[in-house]
Protein backbone atom coordinates (compact mmCIF):
# COMPACT_ATOMS: atom_id res chain seq x y z
CA UNK A 1 0.00 0.00 0.00
CA UNK A 2 1.15 3.43 -1.04
CA UNK A 3 1.38 5.35 2.30
CA UNK A 4 1.97 9.59 1.90
CA UNK A 5 3.23 10.92 5.32
CA UNK A 6 2.18 14.39 6.11
CA UNK A 7 4.28 16.38 8.34
CA UNK A 8 5.28 19.84 10.27
CA UNK A 9 8.16 18.98 12.72
CA UNK A 10 11.11 16.76 13.57
CA UNK A 11 10.34 13.70 11.62
CA UNK A 12 11.19 11.32 14.35
CA UNK A 13 7.97 9.29 13.61
CA UNK A 14 8.36 9.38 9.96
CA UNK A 15 12.32 8.09 10.49
CA UNK A 16 10.59 5.26 12.39
CA UNK A 17 8.18 4.11 9.84
CA UNK A 18 10.99 4.41 7.49
CA UNK A 19 13.51 2.37 9.22
CA UNK A 20 10.60 -0.42 10.11
CA UNK A 21 9.80 -1.19 6.67
CA UNK A 22 13.34 -1.10 5.57
CA UNK A 23 13.87 -4.02 7.66
CA UNK A 24 11.54 -6.37 5.74
CA UNK A 25 8.84 -6.28 3.72
CA UNK A 26 5.59 -4.76 5.14
CA UNK A 27 2.38 -3.99 3.65
CA UNK A 28 2.76 -0.40 3.16
CA UNK A 29 5.51 1.52 0.91
CA UNK A 30 6.29 5.35 2.06
CA UNK A 31 6.22 7.09 -0.79
CA UNK A 32 6.04 10.74 -0.40
CA UNK A 33 6.76 13.21 2.13
CA UNK A 34 4.58 16.48 1.92
CA UNK A 35 4.55 20.00 4.65
CA UNK A 36 3.06 22.60 5.31
CA UNK A 37 6.55 24.17 6.89
CA UNK A 38 9.44 24.24 3.72
CA UNK A 39 11.78 24.58 6.36
CA UNK A 40 10.99 21.43 8.31
CA UNK A 41 13.45 19.56 9.74
CA UNK A 42 11.35 16.38 8.83
CA UNK A 43 11.88 17.18 4.89
CA UNK A 44 15.66 16.65 5.08
CA UNK A 45 15.02 13.48 7.12
CA UNK A 46 12.89 12.44 4.11
CA UNK A 47 15.17 13.12 1.79
CA UNK A 48 18.30 11.63 3.63
CA UNK A 49 15.36 8.58 3.36
CA UNK A 50 14.92 8.33 -0.87
CA UNK A 51 11.87 10.02 0.00
CA UNK A 52 9.93 12.43 -2.60
CA UNK A 53 9.48 15.79 -0.84
CA UNK A 54 6.70 18.17 -1.48
CA UNK A 55 6.65 21.93 0.54
CA UNK A 56 4.88 24.71 0.51
CA UNK A 57 3.46 27.22 3.55
CA UNK A 58 0.25 27.41 4.59
CA UNK A 59 0.26 30.91 5.01
CA UNK A 60 -1.87 33.48 2.55
CA UNK A 61 -3.74 30.13 1.26
CA UNK A 62 -7.20 28.90 2.23
CA UNK A 63 -7.15 25.75 3.94
CA UNK A 64 -9.22 24.07 2.18
CA UNK A 65 -7.57 25.42 -1.06
CA UNK A 66 -4.33 24.56 0.45
CA UNK A 67 -5.32 21.07 1.39
CA UNK A 68 -6.77 20.66 -2.50
CA UNK A 69 -2.52 21.00 -3.30
CA UNK A 70 -1.92 18.50 -0.92
CA UNK A 71 -4.81 15.97 -2.39
CA UNK A 72 -3.47 16.75 -5.57
CA UNK A 73 -0.04 16.29 -4.93
CA UNK A 74 -0.92 12.36 -3.12
CA UNK A 75 -3.19 11.53 -6.11
CA UNK A 76 -0.43 12.43 -8.31
CA UNK A 77 2.05 10.10 -7.04
CA UNK A 78 -0.93 7.24 -6.05
CA UNK A 79 -1.00 7.10 -2.58
CA UNK A 80 -3.40 5.29 -0.84
CA UNK A 81 -3.38 5.68 2.64
CA UNK A 82 -2.26 9.09 4.47
CA UNK A 83 -0.21 8.68 7.67
CA UNK A 84 -0.54 11.82 9.99
CA UNK A 85 3.49 12.08 11.50
CA UNK A 86 3.61 15.08 13.14
CA UNK A 87 1.00 17.30 10.76
CA UNK A 88 0.22 20.52 12.89
CA UNK A 89 -2.59 21.84 11.42
CA UNK A 90 -6.17 21.12 11.08
CA UNK A 91 -7.37 19.18 7.74
CA UNK A 92 -10.38 20.67 6.08
CA UNK A 93 -13.46 18.36 5.79
CA UNK A 94 -13.36 18.32 2.11
CA UNK A 95 -9.68 16.51 2.62
CA UNK A 96 -10.53 14.09 4.93
CA UNK A 97 -14.13 13.30 3.27
CA UNK A 98 -11.63 12.10 0.45
CA UNK A 99 -9.59 10.31 2.29
CA UNK A 100 -12.05 8.58 4.07
CA UNK A 101 -10.79 6.09 6.69
CA UNK A 102 -7.58 6.53 4.94
CA UNK A 103 -5.96 8.97 6.90
CA UNK A 104 -4.14 7.68 10.32
CA UNK A 105 -2.54 9.53 12.91
CA UNK A 106 -0.21 9.49 16.00
CA UNK A 107 -1.12 11.03 19.03
CA UNK A 108 0.98 11.46 22.07
CA UNK A 109 -1.74 10.72 24.89
CA UNK A 110 -3.84 7.72 25.50
CA UNK A 111 -7.04 8.97 23.97
CA UNK A 112 -9.54 9.34 24.31
CA UNK A 113 -7.54 11.72 27.04
CA UNK A 114 -6.39 14.53 26.38
CA UNK A 115 -6.92 15.69 23.05
CA UNK A 116 -4.89 18.66 21.50
CA UNK A 117 -1.46 20.00 22.41
CA UNK A 118 0.33 19.38 25.61
CA UNK A 119 -0.77 16.26 26.37
CA UNK A 120 1.80 15.79 28.91
CA UNK A 121 2.10 18.69 30.54
CA UNK A 122 -2.03 17.43 31.28
CA UNK A 123 -1.10 14.24 32.20
CA UNK A 124 1.32 15.09 34.59
CA UNK A 125 -1.04 18.28 36.20
CA UNK A 126 -4.08 15.65 36.42
CA UNK A 127 -1.58 13.25 38.76
CA UNK A 128 -2.09 10.62 36.13
CA UNK A 129 0.04 7.17 36.80
CA UNK A 130 -0.21 6.25 33.02
CA UNK A 131 0.89 8.41 29.56
CA UNK A 132 1.17 6.90 26.33
CA UNK A 133 0.00 7.13 22.42
CA UNK A 134 -2.72 5.94 20.38
CA UNK A 135 -2.70 5.74 16.61
CA UNK A 136 -6.60 6.33 15.01
CA UNK A 137 -8.37 6.88 12.44
CA UNK A 138 -8.86 10.81 11.62
CA UNK A 139 -12.18 12.11 11.15
CA UNK A 140 -13.71 15.55 11.33
CA UNK A 141 -13.56 16.21 15.03
CA UNK A 142 -10.06 16.68 16.43
CA UNK A 143 -7.63 13.72 17.52
CA UNK A 144 -10.98 11.77 18.00
CA UNK A 145 -11.04 8.95 15.30
CA UNK A 146 -11.92 5.29 15.91
CA UNK A 147 -8.02 4.26 18.00
CA UNK A 148 -6.30 1.29 16.09
CA UNK A 149 -3.45 0.72 18.85
CA UNK A 150 -2.23 2.27 21.87
CA UNK A 151 0.60 1.97 23.96
CA UNK A 152 1.21 2.74 27.83
CA UNK A 153 4.15 4.71 29.17
CA UNK A 154 4.24 4.45 33.35
CA UNK A 155 4.41 8.28 34.74
CA UNK A 156 7.37 8.17 36.90
CA UNK A 157 7.52 10.97 40.12
CA UNK A 158 10.36 12.93 39.06
CA UNK A 159 8.77 13.35 34.88
CA UNK A 160 8.63 16.37 33.52
CA UNK A 161 6.79 17.10 30.59
CA UNK A 162 10.03 16.86 28.75
CA UNK A 163 11.47 13.47 29.94
CA UNK A 164 7.56 11.76 29.57
CA UNK A 165 7.81 13.29 26.46
CA UNK A 166 10.76 11.54 25.62
CA UNK A 167 9.67 8.06 27.05
CA UNK A 168 6.25 8.20 25.20
CA UNK A 169 8.34 9.09 22.01
CA UNK A 170 10.24 6.43 22.00
CA UNK A 171 6.86 4.01 21.91
CA UNK A 172 5.46 6.11 18.87
CA UNK A 173 8.15 4.88 17.14
CA UNK A 174 7.56 1.32 18.20
CA UNK A 175 3.84 1.50 18.08
CA UNK A 176 2.94 3.42 14.58
CA UNK A 177 5.00 1.48 12.20
CA UNK A 178 3.30 -1.64 13.85
CA UNK A 179 -0.02 -0.39 13.73
CA UNK A 180 0.55 0.94 9.70
CA UNK A 181 1.88 -2.23 8.50
CA UNK A 182 -1.38 -4.18 10.10
CA UNK A 183 -3.82 -1.40 8.81
CA UNK A 184 -2.34 -2.20 5.66
CA UNK A 185 -2.10 -5.73 5.78
CA UNK A 186 -5.75 -5.70 6.44
CA UNK A 187 -6.56 -2.99 3.77
CA UNK A 188 -4.56 -4.77 1.01
CA UNK A 189 -6.63 -8.34 2.50
CA UNK A 190 -9.97 -5.89 1.83
CA UNK A 191 -9.21 -4.48 -1.97
CA UNK A 192 -6.55 -6.56 -3.77
CA UNK A 193 -5.00 -4.53 -6.40
C1 LIG B 1 4.74 13.33 18.06
O1 LIG B 1 4.80 13.52 19.44
C2 LIG B 1 3.37 12.91 17.64
O2 LIG B 1 2.72 12.11 18.58
C3 LIG B 1 2.67 14.23 17.51
O3 LIG B 1 3.63 15.09 16.97
C4 LIG B 1 4.92 14.63 17.32
C5 LIG B 1 5.68 14.45 16.05
O4 LIG B 1 7.06 14.21 16.27
N1 LIG B 1 1.48 14.08 16.71
P1 LIG B 1 8.02 13.88 15.07
O5 LIG B 1 7.95 15.02 14.08
O6 LIG B 1 7.56 12.59 14.44
O7 LIG B 1 9.38 13.76 15.67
Amino acid sequence: IRVGVLLSGRGTNLAALSEYRRRQDRAYDLVLAASNVPEARGLVVARTLGLKTWARSHRDIARAEFDRLIDAELRRHDVEVVALAGYMRLLSPEFIRGWEGRILNIHPSLLPLYKGLDTHARALAAGDMWAGCSVHLVTDALDDGPVLAQARVRIRERDDAETLAARVLEEEHRLYPKALDEFCAELRGAAPR
